[in-house]
């Protein structure tokens, strides 16, 4: 199956950003490594990073038709701000899993909130850059589940 992977603002700058939250492995690293592992289950996967909420939301309108069936998505500082974001998940109604480096609940009341949630399949926050590991393992399993 086609994976995609979103990562929302800011995480361009993982590895050098607020590394003592974030960690030190850089987005290009993570993008490396999920590739591989879905690969290395016949699937493929396609990642995307944008500070741009339209970029984000365009990448999720042309997951309608290219065959993209499953999403994991980290949407950073939009995860508590974008309706839109949100809508377009919607509109798109891919099965998706929700992913933070770090744990919002543990930091500033205002990320206590996520527009992602209640809509994901679950969701993965705390891990540093295993989050995302750990989701592509679920999003593996729930595919495999789904072709048996
Ligand atoms: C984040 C958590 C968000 O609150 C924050 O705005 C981010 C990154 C995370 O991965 O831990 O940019 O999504």
């Amino acid at each position: 199956a086609k994976l995609l992977v979103l990562h929302g603002p800011n995480l361009n700058l993982l590895g050098e950003r607020e590394p003592g939250i974030y960690g030190r492995t850089s987005l290009a690293a993570i993008d490396r490594a999920l590739k591989l592992d879905a690969e290395s289950h016949g699937h493929t996967l396609d990642s995307m990073q944008s500070n741009a909420e339209h970029e984000l939301i365009d990448r999720l309108h042309a997951a309608r038709t290219d065959g993209t069936a499953f999403l994991i998505i980290n949407p950073a500082g939009f995860t508590h701000t974008s309706v839109a974001l949100r809508d377009a998940i919607a509109a798109v109604d891919l099965p998706f899993i929700e992913v933070h480096l770090s744990n919002p609940h543990a930091r500033e009341p205002f990320r206590k909130h996520s527009y992602f949630s209640d809509v994901a399949m679950g969701v993965i926050a705390g891990f540093g850059a295993d989050s995302y590991r750990f989701a592509m393992d679920a999003a593996l399993i729930w595919l495999d589940k789904r072709a048996a």
